[in-house]
Order: C-alpha cells, then structure tokens, then sequence
C-alpha cells in the first residue's frame, strides 16, 4: 500500500488547553513505548455516529457523509501527524444491508486494509438504545471471522449520544452499566468468548457524544453526566488498550482471502469444501434462475424495499 505523508494534525490546536495537555500527554506516552503510530479500525452499523466520533478525535470535520454515498461501500483512511506522531483512523461502511450482515462489504475493507496492521478496534454502537439483538450478535460473528478472535483483545466498544437522561429514574451510572453489559454479553457471544476467559472482562467501554449537546466543564472541556472528559478519555481507552501486551492485528493476505482465521489449522477443511461445493450449486441454481427471469422488467422482480446506504 502506497504510504502518503500524513497531514498535520492542526485539529488538535482547537481543543480546550485541558484537553490539548492530556493528548499531548497520552501520545508522549505511548511514544515513550516506541508506539509512534496508531491505526484506528471504527467498525459498527450505519448510524451509530462513526464518523461523528472520528470528526471529534481529530478536531475536523474530516470525513463528510456526502462524499461517502457517492462514493459506494468503501472505507476511508484519514491520517493526521503530530509531533513525531501519525494517526490513522478508518472509517467504514455500516456493515448491514437490508437487515443481514454484509459479507461484502466486510471483505472490502480487509482487502483496503491488507498489509497494515490494526492497533485498535473501535465498534461503535448508540447508548440510547435499549435492546440489543441478533443482528448485533451476527455483526460481531462476522467480525470475528474476518479478523480473529484476538481482534477483541485489540478492542473497545464506543457507545455514543452518551448525555442523555436514563428514563424511569434510573441513575446515569446504571443506565450506563446495564447498556455496557447488555452489548457487552452479544461481543461474547457473537466472538465466542468463554465467560472464564480473560478477554470475557477487559474490553472496555468507553462514551462519546459528538452533538451540540454536550456539556463543558468550567476549563471547557466536552464533558458527559459523569464528569469524565470524553476526548482524552477515549485517547487514554485506546492508549491503555495498545500498551496492553496483546498484538495488534496483521492483515495479510490469508487474512483477506483466506478461511476463517480461527478455524486454521483444525481439520474441518473437508467440512468447507463440501459446504462450499454446496454453495456453488446453489450459486450456479440462482444464476440459471437469474437469466431466465432476465426478461421481466425490473419492479416485478422486486421483493424487498433496499434502504439507502447511509454513514453515520
Ligand atoms: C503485501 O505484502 C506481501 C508480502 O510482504 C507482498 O507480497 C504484497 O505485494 C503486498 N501487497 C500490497 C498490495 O502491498
Ligand atoms: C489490560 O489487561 C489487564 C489484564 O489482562 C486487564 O485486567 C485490563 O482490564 C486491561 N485493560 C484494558 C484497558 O484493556
């Protein structure tokens, strides 16, 4: 992948002084760990503030949703350099369309990503919401397929519209811990992830709000209903996350064109080829099929309503 020199990160200069101090802190540590460099991989479903929470962190309004739609389902790289120190966050496409996961668009942003190696992911969910659901469950299997299971070592789980008032007298802090845990409970069961293992404990979660909304503390910093600071708080998530022994995640070409990468090296190849064998002729079914409807105009053929992709 061809590297481009990383724009200053002038953003950062628009944050109040406080916030600007604990940046500056935070990326003196991780330098002093040799981390001199941090890829950010933002993975969620479509409105869940993605971009948004990208713009926050880097002090600009980098990514636009407009340039996205027409553009397709593609990933966008956005690199800021500071102080000897380079950024780069991706953001992607929400990965569901017309209410199922999209492979596809999954396998376009490992191919965009190939040769690199994420530092971070961050899934990017709504704190608002109240339910979570198989959907969810299936978005984080597919993402477990396509990188690995130690992808969630490498993890943090963003909730964003983080100010809000928790209905029925419920205090912040608890709306906050029942949200945390409910999502939390789909990562591990989407990933598999055994209730005694490790992993099943240490992905944190961290609150964002990117909306006029937010309150500022008396040094003007964006603060939510807990006082905690959410900009340096999600650098310091991130930080911690990095520096915390685990590996980030190489995406090679095994990676990109491979099988699962958790199922490498178990004997359940013949179990595949007879899946995919299965497949194909079921493919080569719909094809046939496909021809011969060919001739009926296009609104006969339509079955389901396709909602517009949208980014967040
Ligand atoms: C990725 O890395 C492999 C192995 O180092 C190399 O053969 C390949 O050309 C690289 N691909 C791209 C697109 O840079
Ligand atoms: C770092 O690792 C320790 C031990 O595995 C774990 O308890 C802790 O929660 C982790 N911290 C983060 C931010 O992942």
């Amino acid at each position: 992948m061809a590297t481009q020199m990383a724009r200053e990160w002038v953003g950062i200069q628009q944050f109040p002084d406080a916030t600007q101090n604990k940046l500056f802190e935070l990326l003196g540590k991780l330098k002093q760990e040799n981390v001199d460099s941090l890829t950010i991989l933002v993975l969620g479903k479509s409105g869940m503030g993605k971009s948004s929470t990208i713009n926050s962190v880097i002090g600009e309004r980098v990514v636009s949703v407009s340039a996205f739609q027409s553009e397709g389902p593609r990933p966008v790289m956005v690199s800021r350099s500071r102080a000897g120190f380079t950024l780069n966050i991706i953001d992607t496409p929400g990965l569901v369309e017309g209410g199922y996961v999209n492979d596809r668009a999954l396998h376009i942003i490992k191919s965009f990503l190939l040769n690199r190696t994420i530092d971070i992911l961050l899934y990017v969910d709504r704190l608002d919401t109240y339910r979570v659901d198989t959907l969810d469950r299936q978005i984080i299997k597919a993402i477990t397929d396509g990188f690995g299971k130690a992808i969630w070592n490498r993890a943090a789980v963003v909730l964003s519209h983080a100010q809000l008032s928790p209905p029925d007298g419920l205090s912040y802090e608890d709306f906050v811990a029942k949200r945390s845990e409910a999502l939390l409970k789909v990562v591990r069961q989407g990933a598999r992830i055994k209730k005694q293992d490790t992993l099943a404990s240490s992905i944190p979660v961290v609150l964002v709000e990117n909306t006029g909304r937010c309150t500022r503390s008396d040094e003007h910093e964006k603060i939510l209903p807990d006082g905690v600071a959410w900009i340096p708080n999600l650098v310091k998530v991130i930080t911690e996350v990095v520096l915390n022994g685990s590996k980030g995640i190489l995406v090679d070409e095994r990676l990109v064109e491979g099988p699962n990468p958790n199922e490498r090296g178990k004997y359940l190849m013949p179990l595949i080829w007879a899946a995919q064998f299965l497949l194909w002729k079921q493919l080569r079914g719909s094809i046939k099929q496909d021809i011969a409807r060919e001739d009926k105009p296009a609104w006969e053929l339509r079955d389901k309503v396709v909602t517009p992709r949208k980014f967040s």
